[in-house]
């Protein structure tokens, strides 16, 4: 039998067959403020084994767990007395919102979850559709990004639906919140209290809300605290703390490279007709009539973040493009001290790319 995605209207009918779907252990594609999750009940460990599988996503890499209401957290999380406290503090100011929280794990998270670690990702979405999903289905939902492993993440739901193309997936409709979602991924931070009153936060992923925030957060209720960015390794042969980070991810499927002034990889500019421009803010505009495609990603931070997997998911697709060429520089002076998503596009940047500069010559 043929197998297709559907994709379906925000219907009443539509949620209770979703509730249908996750209690018997099938996957369900939602929105979320962030970009689109594949999701499945998250205490059962073969709903979950099915998402690795439909997404080829290494078993190493552990998934975050979907909530709506806090209480939910009680069984799945396994917290001191003070991590509780910080987690509550933290919780009050960023939830629902794009912000995952890496908790030590209480026994009932299966393995398939926390990837044999003590640590569960949790996150509460700030999406009306995806807490409707939560709620009605009566479960915890598990979700990665609906994509498939390793590909630019997923922003509307033809990209869902592109990247699972044999598959009998159910993609809930993204009409609803279209315009207020930013599209990259959430901030994962991990929250451990390794000395006693002094609470380690670890940011392994950088998102729209930033470091800074975290602090300012610990800092107006007289936390003593400890942050440190993840320092991502730059080969797939270590074993990382967050397998998530590898240094591959993200990427269309022609060679991206990041346009410098100094690189050893360069490209003549009678051969850029070859190419596909992803420009910000008018970077490259020179190159605009005599490139294969020329990509606006928008003016601000929150543009390209809105756009970039939407743009490199169609630069991918240009008939006779042998690469592409982004430039986000004309943006680096923007900065917003409490969000780090400056970071987060340099990062997505960087991997799509596997940190491949490029220089454009006479
Ligand atoms: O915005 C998002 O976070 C989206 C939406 C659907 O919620 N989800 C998402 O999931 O981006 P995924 O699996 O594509 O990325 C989750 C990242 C991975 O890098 C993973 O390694 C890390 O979070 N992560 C999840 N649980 C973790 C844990 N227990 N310990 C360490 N890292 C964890
Ligand atoms: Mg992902």
């Amino acid at each position: 039998m043929e197998q297709n995605p559907t994709i379906y209207k925000l219907t009443d009918r539509t949620f209770r067959r979703c509730k249908r779907l996750i209690k018997s252990g099938e996957i369900v594609a939602f929105p979320t403020e962030t970009v689109y999750g594949l999701g499945a009940n998250a205490l059962d460990p073969k709903a979950v084994s099915k998402i690795f599988e439909w997404k080829g996503r290494p078993n190493n890499n552990p998934i975050i767990v979907h909530f709506s209401k806090l209480t939910q957290l009680d069984k799945i999380t396994n917290l001191t007395y003070f991590e509780k406290k910080v987690m509550n503090i933290i919780a009050n100011v960023v939830w629902p919102g794009p912000i995952t929280l890496v908790l030590r794990a209480s026994n009932i998270v299966p393995k398939e979850i926390t990837a044999g670690k003590e640590f569960v990702g949790v996150r509460m979405p700030n999406d009306s559709v995806a807490r409707k999903l939560i709620d009605n289905s009566e479960c915890l939902i598990a979700a990665p990004s609906a994509n498939i492993s390793g590909h630019c993440s997923p922003y509307t739901s033809e990209h869902v639906f592109n990247d699972f193309k044999d598959r009998n997936l159910f993609i809930l409709d993204d009409s609803e919140n279209r315009n207020l979602r930013f599209g990259i991924e959430s901030t994962v931070i991990k929250l451990e209290e390794k000395s006693s009153s002094i609470i380690n936060i670890t940011i392994l992923r950088t998102g729209i809300i930033g470091g800074n925030k975290i602090k300012k957060i610990l800092e107006s209720n007289s936390i003593k605290y400890n942050i440190d960015y993840y320092d991502r390794k730059c080969n797939d042969t270590v074993v990382m703390d967050c397998p998530g980070q590898l240094f591959r991810h993200y990427a269309p499927i022609i060679p991206a490279f990041i346009e410098r002034n100094y690189s050893n990889i360069i490209v003549r500019q009678s051969f850029i007709k070859k190419y596909v421009i992803i420009s910000a803010n008018n970077s490259l505009n020179e190159y605009k009539d005599i490139c294969l495609k020329f990509l606006d990603l928008g003016c601000t931070l929150l543009d390209v973040a809105k756009n970039i997997y939407s743009i490199l998911r169609l630069a991918e697709k240009c008939i006779g493009a042998i690469g592409i060429i982004i430039s986000i520089k004309n943006l680096d002076y923007m900065k917003d001290i409490d969000s780090d998503i400056d970071l987060a596009i340099h990062d997505k940047l960087s991997r799509c790319t596997e940190g491949k500069f490029i220089k454009i010559i006479k």
